[in-house]
């Protein structure tokens, strides 16, 4: 157990992240992965089921709208869940929306595990629609109660345990789809119902757990029980200077018990931080990640690998993905944030160009070469420097940059952002891939450039600073007339 010899880490803390983590992103990276293998079955269905309904086979339109459906709709759950994030937070408390939050998760099981016996595809992109919400949710609430149970010297590092679970969890629903596990004709509506397994993990080892310590002493002016839950998770009675430090904040946001969406979208000392971390999100989105795990396949074809191949080299990127991400989480407190977003940034840009040019020398050659192998090593390593930072970061970078008062708004609009610009590019980069083929990579160089400006000028390292001190910044900031 190296892991709990770190300063700061202790059994319980453990528990509770594992048990906020395991229960919320395992949700979101399961369900973002789990639709990718059976999809052509499920196709099938939709056509046999409307035969039997209607005596008419789908045409080839009516199916791909439907399966489009299905896969988009999901994402508009995530940004009515990510909006809904505030909300919840307030009401129910950070522990308690989480717990809530399951509902969701048990309520789409029910839809997935049981679409095909009652024949109904509705069921199932009603299931979709639902566990978007659920995940949008878990997006915002999970980062928001690991960053607040996290002592100062470790919030990155419990902040980037959302992104290490969510990685795991693609890998697991990548091997789950595979056609001799799960991925069959009987078995596909099982493989998507397993998501209500989290949820019951979540329900049994969450309620064990305390509610966040600065939810109850600074939302709910609870001083006792405050100091009670973080004596459970710090495992001792000496937290006089960590609830000190809440208190500081507390008295800094008593004028002002909770912030609006227009409070902080008209306050300048809110509304940088606000630009910044929705930046983040849609740096982690427009970054080209999914443009590249889409021209994966058809690299590795092109390098001569056969079904089989190609799906072992996609377990490889899925595993690579969860390795660095782990790497992330160590460094993530040595090196900083904004050090890590730049050069996870910075790789993308110098690998995308590299790959762009590999792309556009190996048009329409049909033989494998060398240049087809440094293209797969290319998709691998633009997946790692994702992981590196951009992946992680932007997740609870938001809830690092407010204070008690705005941060459950400024999660909502995060969170609603990030899920809305991928969204974006699940519905145009399809289109725009078929017209402009592999200079489509050119859009994301020119993308990549421009985060990285932002991040350089305007990002600011909130590494081992506490709340407090990093707010105190945005104040120094907006009024030395220093606007983003
Ligand atoms: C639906 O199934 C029928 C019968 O198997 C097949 O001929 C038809 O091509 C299918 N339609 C689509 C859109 O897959």
């Amino acid at each position: 157990m190296v892991i709990l010899s770190v300063p700061g880490l202790n059994a319980r803390l453990a528990f509770a992240i594992s048990a906020a983590a395991f229960g919320s992103a395992f949700q979101h990276g399961y369900n973002l992965g789990v639709i990718n293998a059976p999809l052509k079955l499920m196709g099938q269905w939709m056509n046999e089921t409307n035969y039997e309904r209607t005596e008419e086979y789908l045409t080839d339109g009516q199916k791909t709208m439907i399966l489009s459906i299905m896969v988009s709709i999901y994402c508009v759950g995530g940004m009515i869940g990510g909006s809904l994030t505030g909300v919840f937070a307030e009401r129910f408390g950070r522990k308690g929306g989480l717990l809530l939050n399951n509902i969701f998760a048990i309520v789409a099981a029910i839809l997935f595990g049981f679409c095909k016996l009652a024949g109904s595809y509705e069921m199932l992109v009603a299931g979709r629609l639902v566990i978007g919400i659920n995940n949008g949710l878990n997006a915002g609430l999970c980062p928001m109660y690991l960053s607040e149970i996290a002592p100062v010297n470790l919030r990155g590092a419990i902040g980037t345990a959302y992104q290490l679970v969510l990685t795991i969890s693609i890998l697991i629903s990548q091997i789950m789809g595979l056609e001799n596990i799960l991925g069959t004709e009987e078995l596909w509506p099982v493989a998507l119902a397993l998501t209500g397994i989290p949820a019951i993990f979540q329900l049994l080892t969450l309620p064990v757990c305390p509610e966040s310590p600065k939810f109850l002493l600074i939302t709910k002016d609870e001083p006792v029980a405050a100091q009670r839950a973080l004596t459970w998770l710090r495992n001792t009675t000496n937290v006089q200077d960590e609830m000190g430090e809440m208190r500081n904040e507390a008295e800094a946001s008593k004028l002002v018990p909770s912030v609006s969406l227009r409070e902080i979208t008209t306050n300048p000392t809110l509304r940088i931080p606000l630009i910044i971390s929705m930046m983040m999100m849609i740096a982690q989105q427009l970054s080209g990640i999914n443009a590249v795990i889409f021209f994966s396949t058809e690299i590795y074809k092109s390098a001569g690998l056969d079904d089989e191949a190609s799906l072992n080299a996609t377990i490889a990127m899925g595993t690579m993905n969860v390795l660095m991400t782990f790497a992330s989480l160590v460094m993530v407190e040595k090196f900083g944030r904004k050090t890590l977003m730049l050069a996870g940034l910075s790789g993308m840009l110098v690998d995308v160009f590299l790959l762009f040019i590999c792309l556009l020398v190996n048009q329409g050659e049909t033989e494998a070469n060398w240049i087809s192998f440094a293209s797969i090593f290319l998709v691998i390593f633009f997946v790692v420097m994702f992981a590196t930072g951009p992946g992680s970061i932007p997740w609870f970078f938001v809830t690092e940059l407010f204070a008690q008062n705005a941060r459950p708004t400024a999660s909502s609009i995060a969170v609603a952002i990030n899920w809305t610009a991928a969204f974006l590019v699940g519905l145009g980069f399809l289109p725009l891939a078929q017209a402009l083929g592999a200079y489509v990579f050119l859009i994301f160089v020119v993308l990549l450039i421009l985060f990285i400006i932002f991040t350089w000028f305007k990002v600011p390292e909130t590494k081992g600073r506490t709340i407090d001190e990093i707010t105190a910044m945005f104040k120094q900031k907006a009024y030395g007339g220093n606007s983003v």
